[in-house]
């Protein structure tokens, strides 16, 4: 059982980083093998809507999407963590879900997932719920937490000083460890949901 763990903040160790890795330590303890993915401060570039992973089944720009590509079809769970910047998530980042979810086209029913935001004071809840949608058009379920899955901080030190915010991590990723052992059972006792041929219907008229 594997849980990939995207910081989507340009710095390796700081706000973002402390609230994953107080969530990688308790998956750990739970027997779950992690994998974080730092994607740091090179350019990602958006989508450009080009449809070539219609048919190759990888997006053109061969960069850190596509290298990430595999993990997130190994995991059984993933964990979103952006810094807050205008009361959004970091741009980066949005560039690389953006392509990631679309690209793959994979069945990502029944991973779990789950976002955590970091931020000096506001947006956070916004930003929490911006990158719940990828989950949410996905047939990922949404792992929660006793709060809204946030930390204070403008860097690591900051972070860890938010008692509150460490808890709501390590109370997630046991949540999260537990959906997902459970997901697990019932998908051995059961498979997954049945699914329909996909309807799409472009509101044209
Ligand atoms: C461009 C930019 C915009 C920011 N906007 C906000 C904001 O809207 N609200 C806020 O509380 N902090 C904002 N911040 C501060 C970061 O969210 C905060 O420092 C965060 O903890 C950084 O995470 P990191 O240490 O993992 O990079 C902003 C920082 C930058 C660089």
């Amino acid at each position: 059982m594997k849980v990939l763990l995207i910081n989507g903040s340009p710095h390796a160790n700081e706000s973002t980083y402390t609230a994953l890795h107080e969530m990688e330590k308790v998956f750990e303890e739970n027997g779950i093998e992690t994998q974080l993915i730092h994607i740091g401060k090179d350019a990602v570039r958006g989508c450009i809507a080009c449809g070539s992973c219609r048919k190759t089944g990888k997006c053109a720009f061969d960069d850190a999407v596509n290298a990430s590509a595999e993990a997130f079809r190994e995991c059984d769970g993933i964990v979103v963590g952006s810094p807050v910047y205008y009361a959004s998530a970091n741009a980066t980042l949005v560039a690389f879900l953006d392509r990631l979810f679309y690209s793959t086209g994979f069945d990502k029913t029944m991973k779990v997932g789950a976002s955590v935001v970091s931020a000096r004071r506001g947006g956070l809840s916004a930003t929490f719920d911006e990158l719940n949608k990828y989950f949410t058009i996905s047939g990922m379920p949404v792992a929660s937490s006793q709060y809204w899955n946030s930390i204070h901080g403008n860097n690591a030190g900051e972070a860890v000083q938010d008692g509150e915010g460490m808890q709501i991590m390590r109370t997630l990723a046991r949540n999260m460890a537990f959906l997902m052992k459970s997901i697990a059972l019932g998908k051995e006792a059961y498979g997954l949901p049945e699914k329909e041929e996909r309807i799409g219907t472009n509101f044209i008229r």
